[in-house]
């Protein structure tokens, strides 16, 4: 039996749900007689004692940037002193929410992927917007429900964005309209009553980054009416279909969801199950649209929304490189929790 530390989180999903891995995991450890230390990882006095003496730690962090920030750095500095077993590890977590760190990583691994081109300086920038194919997407490095992923249709779109990205730089690539200037007035006049009684901000900073600096692009992949998400968790592959937000290119964030596993190609499911294993991932979740028939992923992340996986009425393994459907729904939590057991079992064996 091993002692798992366990980071409560209760996340704010942007499909209005609220979601929390360590509920279960809580459950699970208990119901198989694990000790669990709940710890608290905001706790600068105590929590590297709170660890002390167990043989895991699992923190599920989410996008939001006071907790995926720490997320990113509390689970990497943990994991290279190699004493514990991490969930998600720095293989699984690194490039999360960061879509020019997975551009490198898909260059580098011969991912299929849409065409994208990076740049740090702006006249490079430039100098693509003038000979561009048109439309192109563009994409900013952190975002989610596509709020930050649009079409430029010619070369003024593209060089209004990036006179903002190195410029004084943007948390979104949503034009918001300016408000009526009696709005404007009416909120600040609230924001001054509130200030005046006394009335403490919000404690968390839940606004988005401010990015700059940087500028991705992306070859658009026409004639896509739905993407594909799969997620892998271990050797499982979850599919199902997401159907574009009404006349929009963009899937992600419309909630138009369809389970059916008649609907997913089986190349993208075979895909999937052998990057996730070649990559090492403890977890991880593909978009994907189809170029000629053929998947493209378009993001990767370790995180998702898990009551679609609960959705999904089976899931696809790999046997001896044949494709096979295990009839049945599965929480993503549960299985995760019993992915790290073995996990951890492995590396005691090790040591041995
Ligand atoms: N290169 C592309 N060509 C065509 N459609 C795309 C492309 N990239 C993304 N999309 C569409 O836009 C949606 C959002 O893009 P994605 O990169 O997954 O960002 P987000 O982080 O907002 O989910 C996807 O679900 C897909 O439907
Ligand atoms: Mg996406």
């Amino acid at each position: 039996m091993y002692t798992i530390a366990i980071q409560p989180d209760d996340a704010p999903l942007a499909s209005g749900r609220r979601q929390s891995f360590s509920h279960r995991w809580l459950e699970l450890a208990k119901e198989s007689g694990h000790e669990v230390r709940i710890v608290n990882v905001y706790d600068e006095e105590h929590f590297f004692s709170q660890l002390k003496g167990s043989e895991a730690f699992m923190w599920a962090f989410w996008n939001a940037p006071t907790s995926r920030e720490l997320g990113k750095r509390m689970m990497a500095a943990l994991e290279h002193v190699n004493a514990l077993t991490i969930f998600p590890n720095w293989r699984t977590s690194w490039f999360f929410e960061d879509k020019i760190s997975q551009r490198y990583l898909m260059e580098a691994s011969g991912i299929p992927t849409p065409t994208t081109w990076v740049f740090w300086r702006r006249q490079d920038a430039i100098d693509f917007l003038k000979q561009a194919k048109y439309p192109i997407v563009l994409k900013l490095a952190f975002g989610i429900c596509s709020d930050n992923v649009c079409l430029l249709h010619n070369i003024e779109e593209g060089e209004y964005w990036v006179a903002k990205l190195f410029g004084e730089g943007v948390t979104t690539l949503r034009i918001k309209e300016p408000r009526p200037l009696f709005r404007e007035m009416a909120a600040r006049g609230r924001d001054a009553a509130k200030a005046l009684l006394g009335m403490t901000p919000p404690v968390e900073n839940t606004s988005p980054d401010i990015q700059r600096g940087r500028i991705l692009f992306q070859e658009f992949i026409p004639d896509n009416d739905h993407d594909l998400r799969i997620i892998v968790i271990g050797k499982r592959a979850f599919a199902f279909r997401r159907m574009n937000r009404p006349g929009d290119f963009r899937a992600s964030g419309s909630g138009l969801i369809d389970w059916n596993p008649q609907q997913i190609d089986e190349a993208s499911i075979r895909l999937t199950l052998n990057l996730a294993k070649k990559l090492g991932q403890q977890v991880i979740t593909f978009d994907i649209v189809h170029r000629n028939n053929e998947p493209v992923i378009v993001e990767m992340s370790y995180y998702y929304e898990a009551w679609t996986v609960f959705q999904c009425p089976g899931h696809w393994v790999l046997k001896d490189n044949a494709l096979e459907w295990i009839e049945g729904k599965m929480k993503a939590e549960d299985a995760i929790f019993v992915d790290l057991i073995h996990e951890i079992d492995r590396k005691c064996s090790l040591s041995l």
